[in-house]
């Protein structure tokens, strides 16, 4: 049998201010990330992910290669290599978690291989230190959702007095359900790593202006949960719609961004933001029942676009 799958994850709310102990609400993409053939071997570890046509291994002189050679020396267990085909449903670079299902993918299949079945709450953490590789210095939001799914509410220093059942020292389980979202790519591709300096940098000049911006994303979150709560998705669109002005005033917006955006209000869309690190990559729309116009009118722009559904608490059918 194969190891389990990793998930991708769409960010409702708090991208950027996850990383300064803000909090963060994220939903599974389910199946980001599937393993479809994996063999173990004594040479260094080999990986292709279709359909990105992406081949590596641990003697590759790239990102990649680093990657795999920091993940062989993690897990525990025998010294083996391994050859691994994984499926990934997510776009690389998109804002859609990519490298996190990615590193929790590798961390469950080398463990596999080495004869380990590691906890989830070890797999997390391996997968978070192959992220530093990617990203220098994750929150841990989307390794979080990689590893457990769902919709998890994130905060780097944990929660006290939640009344929702932890998943982590760090994150909680949501138990509401998520309405169907809709998600574009802008295709214009950036680097997580370099977003996030950006707003580093932003917060080191003016950190009292930036705070107050992180202050606003939460009360966004809050309204965003209370309008699951009741199953309200216009209010759900109204709180993500505010998050994104508030990401626009953080200069993390694009022309294609603002489009996708534009467009998402013509079609009838509730709400929409960007996904992930911005300047480029994802966008998400709550459009109840016009889910399929708004993708349609999406891809007529030359984006690309998805609806994903969920079953209960992020479970499920991306179509
Ligand atoms: C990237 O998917 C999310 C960011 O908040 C970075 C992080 O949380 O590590 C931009």
């Amino acid at each position: 049998m194969l190891p389990a799958a990793a998930c991708g994850k769409i960010i409702l709310f708090g991208e950027h201010s996850a990383v300064y102990g803000h909090p963060a609400l994220a939903v599974g993409i389910p199946e980001g990330m599937k393993v479809t053939g994996l063999a173990p071997c004594d040479g260094p570890i080999r990986i292709r992910v279709s359909p990105w046509d992406l081949r590596a291994s641990e003697a590759s002189d790239d990102l990649l290669g680093e990657v795999l050679r920091r993940l062989s020396r993690l897990v525990p267990g025998e010294r083996l290599g391994m050859e691994v085909d994984l499926e990934s449903r997510i776009p690389p670079g998109a804002g859609l978690g990519s490298s996190a299902a990615l590193a929790v993918a590798l961390v469950r299949c080398l463990a596999r291989v080495r004869g380990k079945e590691l906890p989830d709450e070890q797999v997390r953490l391996l997968a978070h230190k192959l992220e530093k590789v990617f990203h220098g210095r994750p929150s841990g939001l989307d390794d979080t959702v990689a590893t457990y799914g769902g919709l998890c509410l994130f905060r780097r220093d944990g929660f006290r007095d939640s009344t929702h059942r932890s998943i982590t020292g760090q994150a909680v389980r949501i138990p509401w359900s998520v309405p169907t979202l809709v998600v574009g790519d802008t295709k214009v591709q950036r680097s997580t790593a370099h977003m996030v300096a950006g707003v580093r940098r932003r917060w080191e000049d003016d950190t009292r202006r930036v705070e107050a911006l992180f202050e606003e994303v939460d009360s966004c979150l809050a309204d965003g949960l209370k309008a699951l709560q009741r199953e309200d998705p216009q209010g759900l669109g109204g709180a993500m719609s505010r998050n994104q002005d508030v990401l626009s005033r953080l200069g993390l917006s694009c022309p294609e961004i603002d489009e996708m955006i534009a467009l998402a209000g013509r079609e009838g869309a509730s709400g929409a933001k960007l996904t992930g690190a911005g300047g480029g990559g994802g966008v998400v729309a709550v459009a109840p029942g016009r889910e399929e116009k708004l993708k349609d009118a999406w891809r007529k722009a030359g984006f690309d676009a998805w609806a994903v559904s969920f079953n209960g608490s992020g479970r499920r059918d991306p179509t």
